[in-house]
């Protein structure tokens, strides 16, 4: 019997649990009534006293191993149930779908500028957004102690500053010394404003350059009158304002009639219908000599468009700084899907 209990050690020991074979299976093999370590108590019974001795404990030991192996088992099998069911995954559902994201507003309506400038033969680029004061002032005419300086409230970092404006890309450009030049230049510009609802720390320009022989004002006026009926619609009242920058001489601020129709037009044109888009002008001939071009030669115009507030009056925004604050429920609104 001694050796027949050492045999069924090794067997219990040996058993791999499957899905086939699993706890219940174990229990019936060996520990149910008719299990074949429970019929070893019966024939216990008919031992001599002796050697009841020899084989009590190694039968009694070999039950207990016998138990606890199935009770492992039976654990595992449940914690494996459980683990499934338990949890609110279902295995059924379709895939989950993927939100992919959208073109922001702002970016939205700066392709599109891009876009119908591009018609004209304008092509694009860019600058950087830390300048030094020769790119963002200097070169564009604004004097050492000009107060024009003051119209553009600047950030500084050391010696460098956060372009005011999107001019400083139109230095870069005329510098590469290549002739005719047709770009516009959008991007971020910064100014130590005060935040409002009508006005932010940063915002978007869109700057526009034309420099050829025999470029003039007439020029311009057609440019953006194009523009304007190309986005913002077919026979959209504009005016022209003189103005003043130390850039462009002449200069001129243009207008779009917004109308007073809706409470927000009234709101964002301070209730005279007329929204400033841009200012504008043929570029001064001390910016053409800064970058080296012969300004007894060429002529040209310059023009820069803030982008955020045409992105208001588009999609009847009524608050600069929604534009900035990413609420999902606001971009969700101009998914072009
Ligand atoms: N840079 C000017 C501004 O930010 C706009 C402008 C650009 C005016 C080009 C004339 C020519 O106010």
């Amino acid at each position: 019997m001694i050796d027949y209990l050492k045999q069924l050690e090794i067997e219990l020991t040996a058993v791999g649990f499957t899905t086939e074979y699993n706890s219940e299976h174990f229990r019936l093999e060996f520990l149910s009534k008719k299990g074949k370590i429970t019929v070893l108590f019966d024939e216990f019974k008919l031992l001599s006293v002796e050697d009841k001795k020899k084989v009590g404990a190694e039968l009694n030991f070999l039950k207990r191993q016998a138990e606890d192996i199935w009770k492992l088992q039976k654990e595992k099998e449940e914690s494996a149930n459980t683990s499934l069911s338990s949890s609110s995954f279902d295995t059924t559902l379709p895939v989950y779908q993927l939100q992919p994201g959208s073109p922001h507003p702002l970016k939205t309506v700066e392709n599109e500028l891009v876009s119908i400038f591009s018609t004209l033969g304008f092509d694009l680029a860019e600058g950087s957004e830390i300048e030094d004061d020769y790119h963002n002032f200097g070169a564009l005419n604004f004097a050492e102690d000009h107060p024009a300086r003051d119209m553009q409230d600047t950030f500084f970092i050391g010696e460098h500053v956060l372009r005011t404006h999107t001019s400083s890309v139109q230095v870069r450009e005329m510098e590469k010394g290549k002739l005719p030049l047709r770009l516009v230049m959008p991007g971020r510009v910064y100014r130590n404003e005060a935040v409002s609802s009508r006005s932010n720390c940063f915002f978007h320009q869109i700057e526009g350059l034309y420099i050829d022989e025999g470029v003039s004002f007439a020029d311009l006026k057609q440019t953006l009158y194009y523009f304007v009926q190309q986005f913002f619609g077919e026979g959209t009242k504009v005016r022209f304002r003189a103005s003043y920058f130390p850039f462009t001489e002449p200069s001129a601020e243009m207008d779009i009639w917004a109308g007073t129709d809706t409470e927000e037009n009234t709101r964002l044109t301070k209730g005279t219908g007329w929204l400033e888009v841009l200012g504008c002008g043929m570029v001064h001939p001390n910016v053409l000599e800064s970058c080296g071009i012969d300004s007894k030669k060429y002529t040209g115009f310059a023009f820069g468009m803030g982008i955020d507030r045409i992105t208001m009056l588009r999609y009847g925004i009524n608050d600069i700084r929604d534009l900035f604050i990413n609420d999902i429920r606001l971009l969700n609104q101009f998914k072009s899907y």
